[in-house]
């Protein structure tokens, strides 16, 4: 999702802006740019693509501007084009803004524009907040920002320079993050943690706004010194890739003391009653295949709905039941106005998320956190197998406990299919068309195999219950067509053969995720994972099925990390 970045300092500001943008990029983008004031103009520098792109033209600027603002933009309104890119002009160049977010009463504000003569060069909401700037500005850029900010609807976290103000730099927010650092002779703001680097950082409080210098950063709210909520970022070592070819693989490979450290948080806290989960992809996929361990732990009937579309659903009376959200990056539009809205209906709100202090935190009234630390790839690993062990430990009566505290080296074990998960990848980036198929809890880890798979390979990939193939989808079926089988309940055993026979019979090649001989023995190919009770076993299972997505990415020169059009939090309904 679109990025932030500003710094104002000692430093030289393109190279400064550039570096601020890389650590931005895992949030996915489609193009990027940079603004500063030099000689009393503001100066902006766009290229749709990649940061190197930019960077190609950024090569040649020399400049003594020492204070500027840049952004990576994910494409909302308006397709990814130079004009559609940030940062924006104000109608009389005086001001410059960096947004991300969505302004919800744009139509209004354009009108308002346009009735003063302005006419927007761009198809995107954030261009009006510069022209707005500057209509409100009367030599006083702090009191132009409050004024603006009290006239936009929706979410927001804008960065700003005015060219009277050279070297300072003016933010405000609403919902949308925005982190501020302070540091000797210098101050910078990034949309999250890992690019803000200094000796103190800040949250931007909801609704507050701040001035940028050299000198430090003077927070206000409602026109008055206000004081922002200082918050530890993440330490330099956990943004890199440690020795890893891509963030993807380190993460992979951190899921057992992820999935450890979650178990140990949620310590002796357990769910109980009538649950309803709420949650967007890879977290509705760790919901969904959590629902036959809540229904036994809880003993009451469970479900899971995607976020969107509990918005929209029919508002049935939530009270005395529990709606769980879950969230890695606890930012996601939908999720958090799924909470709002489980709320307003009288369900009792708890989230799980693995960032403490996120906009999903404030708006449930319990939370657990799950402590995965940051996630880079676009595509979750950790995300979702710290899901599911917060499940399993907050579903397990004391008979379980045991096996819920060795599932960390489950997990581990599970990562020793490495090599055949790279062998059997060849299948996937050569293929048409993919399927991965489970019942029960396998059900939930086929849905998350394939999009997995399909995320971050573009190989259209099709996740169901092993059940439901026979009921159209098996047509799709043919020579070497392939199709991965989860395996985990022994009492499911004999439905498992029947589904790798009926594939098999049409010429599909069945991939075997499971701990048992026979089943693999009546399978092309096994990917063997340890056998867990099954209940438990979606933390453990969906482990080859993310080495086999990965393996065939790299195969296919995929860009794994930063797949096209997705973006690492999606901030907008
Ligand atoms: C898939 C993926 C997405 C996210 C979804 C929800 O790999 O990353 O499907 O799972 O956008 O994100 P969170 O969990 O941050 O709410």
């Amino acid at each position: 999702m679109c990025g932030i970045i500003g710094y104002t300092g000692a430093d030289d500001i393109v190279r400064a802006l550039a570096g601020g943008l890389e650590k931005l990029e895992y949030r996915g983008y489609d193009s990027a740019g940079i603004a500063f004031a030099e000689h009393g103009r503001l100066r902006v520098i766009k290229s749709v693509g990649r940061i190197a792109l930019l960077e190609e033209k950024l090569a040649d600027v020399r400049t003594d501007a020492r204070c500027g603002i840049g952004h990576t933009r994910w494409a909302t309104h308006g397709r990814p084009t130079e004009i559609n890119c940030h940062p924006h002009l104000s109608f009389g160049k005086k001001f410059a803004v960096v947004h991300n977010g969505i302004i919800e009463n744009c139509r209004k504000l354009q009108t308002l524009c346009e009735n003063r003569g302005i006419t927007p060069v761009s198809d995107t909401d954030s261009e009006l907040i510069a022209h707005l700037l500057e209509l409100n500005y009367e030599g006083d850029a702090l009191s132009a920002v409050r004024r603006t900010a009290a006239m936009l609807e929706g979410s927001f976290a804008v960065a700003a320079l005015c060219s009277d103000a050279p070297d300072e730099i003016y933010a405000f927010r609403r919902s949308s993050p925005l982190i501020i650092g302070v540091g000797k002779g210098m101050c910078c703001l990034a949309s999250d943690g890992c690019a803000a680097r200094a000796e103190r950082t800040y949250l931007l409080g909801d609704g507050q706004y701040a001035r940028l210098s050299s000198r430090g950063a003077e927070f206000f709210s409602h026109g008055k010194p206000a004081a922002p909520k200082r918050i530890q970022t993440a330490d330099a070592g956990s943004c890199e890739r440690g020795g890893y070819a891509h963030f993807m693989l380190k993460e992979i490979h951190e899921q057992p003391e992820a999935a450890a450290r979650t178990i140990e948080a949620v310590g002796n806290r357990r769910l109980r009653g009538e649950v309803l989960y709420l949650g967007c992809g890879s977290s509705y996929n760790a919901a969904l295949a959590a629902i036959p361990l809540t229904e036994r732990g809880t003993g009451a009937e469970a479900h899971a709905v995607t976020a969107g579309e509990f918005l929209f659903s029919e508002r049935v009376n939530g009270r005395g039941k529990t709606a769980v959200l879950l969230s890695q990056s606890g930012e996601t539009a939908d999720t958090v106005a799924a909470a709002e809205e489980a709320k307003r209906r009288g369900y009792a709100t708890v989230s799980i998320t693995n960032v403490p202090r996120s906009s999903l935190t404030r708006a449930c009234r319990r939370n657990i956190l799950t402590h995965a630390g940051p996630e880079i790839s676009v595509a979750t690993t950790k995300g979702f197998t710290s899901q599911a062990a917060a499940l399993a430990a907050l579903l397990t009566g004391a008979e379980e406990e045991d096996a819920v505290r060795r599932l960390p080296f489950a997990i581990e074990r599970a990562l020793g299919c490495d090599g055949d998960a790279k062998a059997v990848s060849e299948l996937f980036a050569s293929c048409r068309t993919a399927f991965f198929v489970g019942r029960r809890e396998d059900c939930g880890a086929a849905y998350e195999g394939a999009l997995k798979l399909r995320e971050i390979t573009y190989v259209p990939a099709m996740g169901l219950s092993a059940g439901e193939l026979k009921h159209g989808t098996i047509s799709l079926v043919e020579e070497g067509t392939p199709v991965v089988l989860i395996h985990t309940d022994p009492a499911l055993k004999d439905k498992t053969l029947l589904t790798a026979a009926t594939v098999r019979a049409r010429g599909g090649t069945v991939i075997a995720v499971t701990a048992d001989d026979e089943v693999a023995a009546a399978c092309d190919f096994t990917l063997r994972i340890p056998f867990v009770p099954p209940l438990l076993s979606p933390a453990v299972s969906v482990v080859p099925l993310q080495l086999l997505a990965y393996h065939a990415a790299v195969r296919m020169g995929r860009d794994v990390d930063k797949p096209r059009n997705l973006a690492k939090s999606v901030t907008v309904e």
